[in-house]
């Protein structure tokens, strides 16, 4: 009703009527709720807000926070923590168990909690401090901000006060008005279902009207945790082995389209990259099929649970690595559904020999992309870091020139010459306490969005190893379970600090320096968790060790 019907859309639809991302928050008589679970019949005649209804200075003063500690990239899920922050500012003082509670009802991807929490602090520090940030904001380059997050993310993503408002441009809030609305149907062909682009889809002259259609497929199927679904290989002698899961890439923006008649269709990727998970979108072809076909605009439009059965995933792997003193052997399978080109490669930072060599497999499963997110190179990252340790090997004496300045307790590098190292602690208890970063990007553009995008990487890499992975049927190859809960994304309480040094790299920015970085952190998070447990686990994600369970698998 919000949304469609009154056209407020500051809230978004990240994963309606589940309930568990957060991006619809809104205020019901002061009280945040998140709108997609509450029926607009319960709070009649009560007061409902949304951050439209915000007084100016209020939200231009979260906006302003968020905006100086980088904690909104694509700005999808941000509305609905201003909501929340803003419930909870006007109770009083808060405490960080309070900024602890309020997060855990919301999910972002991009940024890795770290930020949010530092905007939610620079909320309550003085307003002289606040003033003092506001002013480096105002003395920053939000051009240059701008590149560096396309440089991060691979697709144009706006840096300005607008994008923590929800003002990022997304296809689904800028359709024309009287657009019809398109979405996929759970099978074809049938009554009321039409076929564009290769797939089915239910049109409706409203979100409402279409999803009722197509009968969406309910959000939880079934039990059971992450698929791994390759066989472990035999481990060589004093090398490693490791089998990973379906990852989930989890933007929060599920994808959207829109045309007119004759036009080019919005593009799914209004702000941000999707980690490289849109890039083969049903989306925009449909909208423009569609729209041809019938004359009128058509907004089509992806639910959640549609993201999660139909959007690509993490390809799984299994594979062995030796390292021998001088050469690095890795042999490996990958689940290759629907991809044609070979596993990808990577840039191993050490000067050592590789051998790689990988074998497509096919399973029954969700499709795969090898654009997600170093997927392939992050791999052999890892089993390259695994084997280094297992041998004994000193890096300090093997590491490149080109890597010497970044490197920890492992490193990564990626094709634009970006390169990362990481050290990870695991605290007494076994869990991982903090997280250390040198990331060399050339020129950084800006410190800010650089920081911001490799605090988001850790996070994403501390997920894959520990926590991430999908339920998959073994049979039919069907997601079990469509909940955005379900991904093991790690959650605002559970997130280790993490200390990003942007070392001092002359020259022109180099892009992908996160990708570097998600390397280098599960490289070495995958090693911490070894030593601290006394065996390698060998499967992603690290359900069962002290380090999973701390972080809430
Ligand atoms: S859209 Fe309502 S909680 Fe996700
Ligand atoms: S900024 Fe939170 S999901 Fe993108």
């Amino acid at each position: 009703m919000l949304r469609d019907g009154l056209g407020l859309v500051s809230l978004k639809d990240g994963c309606a009527p589940q309930g568990q991302c957060g991006c619809c928050t809104v205020l019901v008589d002061g009280v945040a709720r998140v709108a997609c679970v509450t029926p607009a019949e319960r709070v009649a005649g009560r007061e409902v807000t949304t951050l439209e209804g915000l007084d100016p200075a209020e939200r231009d003063g979260w906006s302003a926070a968020f905006l100086a500690t980088g904690g909104s990239q694509c700005g999808f899920c941000t509305p609905g923590i201003v909501m929340r922050g803003t419930a909870l500012a006007r109770r009083g003082p808060w405490t960080q168990s309070d900024v602890d509670r309020a997060l855990a009802a919301h999910l972002c991807r991009c940024t890795g909690w770290q930020t949010i929490h530092e905007a939610f602090d620079l909320m309550t520090a003085s307003p002289r401090s606040r003033a003092g940030a506001a002013s480096r904001t105002g003395g920053r380059d939000l051009r240059a901000a701008a590149r560096r997050a396309e440089m991060e993310g691979g697709a144009p993503q706006a840096v300005g006060p607008e994008v923590p408002l929800g003002e990022g441009g997304f296809a689904a809030d800028s359709a024309p008005d009287g657009a019809l609305v398109a979405v996929p149907a759970r099978s074809g062909p049938g009554a009321g279902v039409v076929e564009a682009a290769g797939s089915w889809w239910v049109v409706a002259e409203s979100v409402a009207e279409a999803r009722a259609g197509a009968r969406n497929a309910p959000g939880r199927r079934g039990p059971g945790g992450p698929a791994v679904p390759l066989p472990l290989r035999p481990c060589p002698e004093r090398g490693v082995r490791l089998a990973t899961s379906w990852v989930e890439p989890a933007y929060l923006e599920t994808d959207a389209s829109w045309c007119r008649p004759g036009g080019a269709p919005a593009s799914p990727l209004a702000n941000g990259g999707a980690f490289g998970a849109k890039q083969a979108s049903p989306a925009p072809a449909a909208a423009r099929e569609l729209a041809d076909r019938l004359g009128r605009p058509v907004l089509a439009l992806l639910s959640r649970e549609d993201v999660v059965r139909m959007g690509p995933k993490r390809p799984p792997v299994s594979a062995a690595a030796r390292f021998d003193g001088h050469r690095l052997g890795i042999e490996g399978w990958w689940v290759a559904s629907g991809q044609s080109g070979p596993f990808p490669g990577f840039i191993p930072p050490y000067r050592i020999e590789v051998e790689s060599s990988w074998t497509p497999r096919a399973v029954p499963g969700p499709p795969v992309s090898t654009s997600l997110r170093a997927a392939g190179a992050a791999e052999q990252a890892v089993l390259m870091e695994g084997a280094l340790d297992e041998a004994g090997a000193a890096r300090a004496d093997l590491v490149s020139e080109t890597a010497a300045d970044v490197l920890l307790d492992t490193c990564a590098q990626v094709g634009s010459g970006a390169r990362a190292g990481a050290r990870v602690a695991i605290d007494a208890g076994g869990a991982v306490g903090s997280v250390a970063v040198r990331v060399a990007a050339g020129d950084p553009l800006d410190d800010v969005v650089l920081r911001s995008y490799a605090i988001g990487a850790a996070h994403m890499a501390l997920g894959w190893v520990l926590t991430e992975g999908l339920a998959v049927d073994p049979d039919d190859g069907a997601v079990h379970d469509l909940t955005v809960r379900s991904f093991g994304v790690v959650r605002a309480r559970s997130m280790p600090p993490v200390e990003i040094t942007i070392v001092d790299d002359p020259g022109p920015p180099r892009a992908s320096s996160s990708d570097a970085v998600f390397a280098a952190v599960a490289a070495a998070a995958w090693n911490a968790v070894t030593r601290a447990e006394g065996a390698r686990p060998e499967v992603f994600p690290a359900v069962g060790t002290r380090a999973s369970r701390a972080i809430g698998r």
